[in-house]
């Protein structure tokens, strides 16, 4: 399902569209089913790209990213999900990304890339983020994602070691989510936000119900959630939207009148496009 979001102050005319692609997971793609999503993204004429993370697994990810955006001739902007980390470790991967960022003038790794300006009055930010183990019970989950088998920094690890670095992970994404909703606020009256996890657990719906004890510490990024809620009470005159995904289920809420966040739907096999965001 193609979420049809306009994100436009007042009855302003149309300044870009975009499109937010989430978890599209290409490595379960044949070359066929690759070529027919790409020309699927290229017929709704998109100004700008964006993609929210699980493109495929591990490094195979920045190779896919490359390949679409020389494909579509478009300007990437993205955000990695966990499963773009498999087999490999966050900070080299991470350090990829910035690298292929330096040598591709059309991709942006948001996550080391600051404010970026989609017109004059709304601007974009981005980080990977991380279900950070805050909500529902971690310890006494009964869910081990491959996440903790297949990435360097959390395997070999035992549950309260675990915790202790995703909490980490999602406490290096609200600090980061923090200042950058501060320095863009300062310029820009609305801002669009790109993560990989919900950073509530209202946006985090697991096969289309709430989530539940043993899977919400996995799915939500609670501390970015605080953080990004905390910004928009502080800033009740500024607008963001939060578009987000790794759950594969939809959702469409407000937080705050003035904090809509929308999560993207994935079916595996067949990728879609979560949304177009309409701007200006
Ligand atoms: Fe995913
Ligand atoms: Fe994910």
């Amino acid at each position: 399902m193609t979420h049809e979001i306009d994100f436009r102050a007042g009855n302003g005319d149309l300044i870009k569209r975009l499109v937010w692609l989430s978890d599209l997971h290409l490595d379960a793609l044949d070359k066929v089913k690759y070529k027919q999503f790409i020309d699927m993204v290229a017929s709704c004429e998109a100004d700008v790209v964006l993609i929210g993370g699980d493109i495929s697994n591990g490094v195979a990810s920045l190779s896919y990213l490359d390949n679409m955006a020389q494909m579509l001739g478009k300007q990437f902007y993205y955000v990695l999900g966990n499963h773009d980390y498999y087999y490999g470790s966050i900070p080299k991967i991470r350090a990829e990304a910035h690298q292929l960022t330096k040598n591709r003038p059309h991709l942006h790794y948001l996550t080391d890339n600051g404010i970026v300006a989609l017109t004059k009055q709304t601007a974009l930010i981005g980080h990977d983020g991380w279900a950070d183990g805050r909500e529902g019970d971690f310890l006494n989950s009964d869910v081990m994602l491959n996440d903790y088998f297949l990435i360097e920094e959390l395997k070999r690890l035992n549950h309260p070691e675990r915790l202790q670095k995703i909490n980490e992970l999602g406490d290096e994404a609200a600090a980061y989510f923090k200042m950058q909703l501060i320095n863009a606020f300062a310029n820009y009256e609305r801002v669009v936000l790109i993560t990989h996890a919900p950073p509530f657990l209202a946006a985090a719906l697991h096969e289309g119900q709430p989530c539940d004890v043993h899977w919400a510490p996995h799915m939500v990024d609670k501390v970015a959630g605080d953080a990004i809620k905390e910004m928009m009470q502080q800033h009740p005159e500024k607008q963001l939207l939060v578009l987000c995904g790794h759950v594969h289920s939809d959702q469409d809420i407000h937080i705050l009148p003035n904090l809509r966040v929308v999560t993207g739907k994935s079916v595996l096999g067949i990728p879609d496009m979560q949304g177009l965001v309409y701007v200006n």
